[in-house]
């Protein structure tokens, strides 16, 4: 089992398998992209299968697929595909921005994925393209539409924006009337690649709250699962609920139960650190396994507390770049 220095039983992995991205949503990442990785940077899906089962020895039970995104690279399927058959790997997930899931959809069913996240930060074609810098709103309602038809759940994340898309939170709470998805509100963080940091914050968890508040004062807060990154809430008579993310004021820091690892194999025991720790480079240095998840476990021993303390000893990074 892998338990951190403040107690903190970890079981959650975020593997981000690419830092490349068909989009370039504008908190994530500038226009002309990031310097991308070479593909002999990039774990191999060999390597990346070795450390995930040595995790899962290790107490692992859930993994998510994240990036970039996931789909643009190649032969990701293969790797899912093998992914869905470690035993004692409970929970398989991916968050993907729905521009290429959709003919993959009847595969990921096979393969055990219960959940998907895709990210819609508006329902509005325009602004769509004014966020993500692409015309592809239409490709995500789809991905979105064959998800529910295959009886997948869904989480919409959309990262609520000063001046950006705040009048697209109501049409996305309006969509869980009809729809059962959870729409996830999540706070802007520092991430898009310039390495400033957001110069104003505005819309934290509270006025995301208040806002959606005063249309649906009748809005009931609904219990949070273990673990739960998210506020959860659901208005009377809806079928889906909705989730409030903190990212940036940080306040579930407490019971964080994951680990990331980056594209280019980057342990981070914290979104906000810098990483801790290479497990590519002592995975093609010869380690064996043993020595590999002894040098895991010293990283996850040394966790900062939280997400503030974390922070400090780091520079902001593109999200495509670490894994959302
Ligand atoms: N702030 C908040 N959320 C972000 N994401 C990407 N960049 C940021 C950011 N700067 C979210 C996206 C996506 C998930 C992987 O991370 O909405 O759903
Ligand atoms: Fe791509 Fe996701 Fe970053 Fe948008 S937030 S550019 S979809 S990786």
């Amino acid at each position: 089992m892998l338990i951190d220095n403040h107690g903190r039983k970890i079981n959650y992995l975020r593997l981000a398998v690419t830092d490349r991205c068909n989009l370039r949503c504008f908190y994530c990442m500038p226009e002309h992209g990031i310097d991308w990785l070479s593909r002999t940077d990039l774990m191999s899906y060999e390597e990346m299968l070795r450390i995930t089962t040595l995790l899962i020895d290790s107490g692992i039970s859930k993994i998510r697929i994240t990036g970039g995104e996931p789909f643009v690279r190649k032969d990701i399927m293969t790797f899912i595909a093998a992914l869905s058959k470690l035993s004692n790997l409970n929970e398989l997930t991916l968050t993907t921005n729905g521009v290429l899931t959709a003919p993959h959809i009847p595969e990921l069913k096979k393969y055990g994925v219960k959940s998907v996240n895709l990210s819609i930060d508006t329902l509005d074609r325009e602004r769509f393209y004014a966020i993500t810098r692409r015309d592809e709103l239409p490709a995500v309602m789809n991905t979105l539409q064959e998800l529910l038809s295959q009886g997948i759940a869904v989480k919409l994340n959309a990262v609520v924006m000063d001046g950006k898309n705040t009048q697209d939170i109501l049409p996305l709470v309006a969509l869980t009337k009809d729809m059962p998805v959870s729409v996830r509100f999540i706070e802007e963080m520092p991430f898009n690649g310039s390495g400033n940091a957001i110069t104003s914050f505005k819309w934290d968890y509270l006025k995301i709250l208040e806002t959606i508040k005063q249309s649906y004062p009748l809005i009931n807060k609904l219990p949070d699962p273990p673990y739960s990154t998210s506020y959860n809430y659901q208005i009377p008579g809806h079928k889906g609920n909705i989730g409030i993310i903190a990212a940036y004021t940080r306040s579930f820091c407490g019971t964080c139960n994951r680990i990331r690892i980056t594209p280019q194999g980057m342990l981070k025991t914290c979104l906000y650190d810098g990483g801790v720790l290479n497990v590519r480079d002592l995975i093609r240095s010869g380690n064996t396994n043993q020595q590999v998840i002894t040098q895991i476990t010293h990283a996850i021993h040394h966790r900062a507390k939280d997400g503030h303390e974390a922070e400090k000893n780091s520079a902001h990074e593109s999200m495509a770049a670490i894994g959302g």
